[in-house]
């Protein structure tokens, strides 16, 4: 079937009107701002873009799209939350994620009032297609979330495409780590898959986490519903000019990634040599997850010296999840580590 965006969306958004700013008509004109309620005095008296114009000018830029196709959230966690509430019906729908997988989209779910259907990884945190197949044909999932790199494995998922377009409905393929990685984002894939959404972060490889902006891509139809239903001006003024500041350095940013992969190597040569770790799993993003003998007895003796690792998936019994910190940061991790008996 020929996917319809209006088969997909909550149909009574199809004819809702959203708050809407017409500032950016007027502002290239000399104008008296008395329409939106703001005091006429101080720094930040004025409400940011809502359109996010020259932000998303330059993301389209660097990502290679134009900016209609993108939109902006707080962070991404809130274009996740966003695309729930646009797609899904509260008590009926439901969304379908990988197990293990970024702990948000559950989150959200519960939140939304919606279903959560698991797709089982295997042993490598692969998705197998049998399973996939078996799922997706008694689904009643509306949104299929594909985390790649996945948190918190820290592995790519192979043949992706296979999955995007194996599902009818909306998919959304998070990469908020693929700058670690080799993959070539599925951003080349939108004009393929008009039901397809790409999302990255600049608060992981763009080092920019407490600006909180997140980015979504997918075609212009689709662009334009998360333009239209995101709150207003949920990017402040300040976290878009600082971001903006920040991109026009792109090298200072390669120069930061490239510590971080090289760091990546070192840390995980220093934990193979640890007699209290069983696995170090393949990582493409900026952190490992790691078997322990015991999980528990490490987060702890590293919480005694000040280091706080991540212990927290249901799914992921004696494992931390640690991020790939700087060079002193790593080696204070690895001898904290190495003074566990095993
Ligand atoms: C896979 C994944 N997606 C999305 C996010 C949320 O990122 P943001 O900081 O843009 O909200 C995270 C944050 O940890 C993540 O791991």
């Amino acid at each position: 079937m020929e996917f319809n965006i209006e088969n997909i969306i909550r149909p009574h958004l199809l004819d809702s009107k959203s708050y809407t700013s017409l500032r950016n008509s007027y502002l290239k004109k000399e104008v008296v701002l008395l329409d939106a309620n703001e005091n006429p005095f101080g720094s930040y008296n004025r409400y940011p873009d809502a359109e996010h114009l020259q932000l998303k000018r330059k993301l389209a830029e660097i990502n290679e799209v134009q900016p209609e196709q993108l939109f902006l959230g707080n962070g991404s966690d809130e274009l996740i939350d966003l695309a729930m509430r646009m797609f899904c019906e509260p008590t009926q729908d439901a969304i379908l994620v990988f197990n293990p997988s970024f702990v948000m989209y559950e989150i959200s779910a519960k939140l939304n009032n919606l279903d959560v259907e698991k797709l089982q990884l295997n042993s490598d945190f692969q998705l197998e297609k049998e399973v996939f197949q078996d799922v997706i044909s008694k689904t009643k999932a509306k949104i299929l979330f594909l985390c790649s790199p996945n948190n918190p494995t820290g592995n790519s998922i192979d043949d992706l495409e296979f999955y995007i377009q194996s599902f009818a409905g909306i998919v959304i393929v998070d990469e908020a780590y693929i700058e670690f990685s080799k993959e070539v984002s599925a951003v080349s894939l939108l004009a393929k898959y008009p039901n397809l959404i790409v999302l990255k972060t600049l608060s992981k490889a763009y080092g920019m986490a407490g600006l909180r902006i997140g980015v979504g891509f997918a075609s212009p139809e689709i662009a334009v519903l998360f333009n239209q239903f995101k709150p207003p001006y949920n990017i402040s003024s300040e976290s878009q000019k600082l971001a903006l500041k920040q991109l026009e350095n792109l090298e200072e940013l390669q120069k930061n990634i490239s510590i971080i992969l090289k760091e990546r190597d070192h840390l995980k040569v220093g934990l193979e040599k640890l007699s209290s770790v069983n696995k170090i799993f393949p990582s493409d993003a900026n952190f490992f997850l790691i078997e322990f003998k015991n999980a528990e007895t490490a987060y702890q003796k590293l919480l005694e010296e000040n280091i706080l690792t991540s212990l927290r998936h249901p799914a992921l019994k004696n494992c931390l999840r640690i991020t790939v910190g700087t060079a002193e940061e790593n080696s204070k991790l690895l001898n904290v580590l190495s003074k566990i008996p095993s």
